[in-house]
């Protein structure tokens, strides 16, 4: 049988979200949604990919590091020829990121800032000494730029939100995974981002997602889909 090539990496998305289906909170504070036996699941998970991608709104409210956190995962990924943490990738269209945020600043890996055309000129005098400036082309669509990665060398990439990505990232039919983490609280409070924006997802009443794994981790719950028949269940 003949067997098509990939086009794309294998994409799996991730995130936390409390009960109401909210990804964080109204107010500028990051709000936590997961507990420490999650973070080091995600922290497993990240090991385990080649690049992790967020959107720039993430860097602005949360300043993540994205990096792997145990030593022991980063020398297993040096043992094996990989850089300690994966590559870190965003997407913007006006090129407000500040080239001291912990995406750029934080740990050695390579960052990637794929950026419209029309704001690469921003982009590459603002950011250009700390990553590497792609041009996404008018607007950024994410199949052309998961291609792009795959071009890159990014085989396996985890998508760790926030709301504009998965949805596009779901709505694009670009993904092959989804770790979905139910917090034991709401946040009651529509000025908040929900999980996802409006849009046509590929998985509704006439064709529901496949559930591959349900795991309790603590107070939480990892809910665990698989979304294409790439899946694999590593
Ligand atoms: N609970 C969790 O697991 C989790 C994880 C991550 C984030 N979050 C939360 O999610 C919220 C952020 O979500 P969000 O939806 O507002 O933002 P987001 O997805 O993090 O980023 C959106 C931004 O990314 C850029 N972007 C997205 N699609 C683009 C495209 N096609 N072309 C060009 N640029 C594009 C734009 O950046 P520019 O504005 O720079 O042009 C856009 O404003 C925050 O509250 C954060 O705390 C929660």
């Amino acid at each position: 049988m003949m067997r098509l090539v990939a086009d794309r990496p294998y994409t799996l998305l991730s995130c936390s979200m409390s009960i109401d289906g909210y990804l964080a909170g109204a107010s500028r504070t990051r709000l936590l949604l997961s507990n420490d036996e999650d973070f080091d699941r995600v922290d497993a998970v990240r090991a385990s990919c080649d690049a992790i991608l967020v959107g720039a709104a993430t860097i602005r409210k949360d300043n993540p590091r994205l990096l792997v956190r145990s030593p022991a995962r980063r020398d297993d990924r040096v043992a094996s020829g990989l850089p300690a943490s994966p590559t870190k990738v965003t997407v913007t269209r006006c090129a407000q990121l500040d080239p001291g945020a912990a995406f750029f600043t934080a740990g050695g890996s390579d960052k990637v800032v794929y950026c419209a055309s029309s704001h690469v000129p921003d982009a590459r005098a603002r950011l250009g000494g700390v990553a590497t400036v792609v041009d996404g082309g008018q607007p950024i669509d994410m199949r052309r730029m998961s291609r792009d990665l795959l071009a890159r060398g990014v085989r396996r990439l985890m998508v760790e939100g926030g709301s504009s990505l998965h949805t596009q990232f779901l709505t694009g039919d670009l993904a092959d995974e989804l770790h979905l983490v139910v917090a034991p609280f709401f946040v009651g409070d529509a000025r908040a981002r929900r999980f996802v924006n409006d849009g046509q997802f590929p998985f509704n009443p006439g064709r529901r997602a496949a559930l591959a794994q349900v795991r309790q981790l603590g107070d939480v719950v990892l809910l665990r889909y698989a979304l294409s028949d790439r899946f694999s269940d590593e």
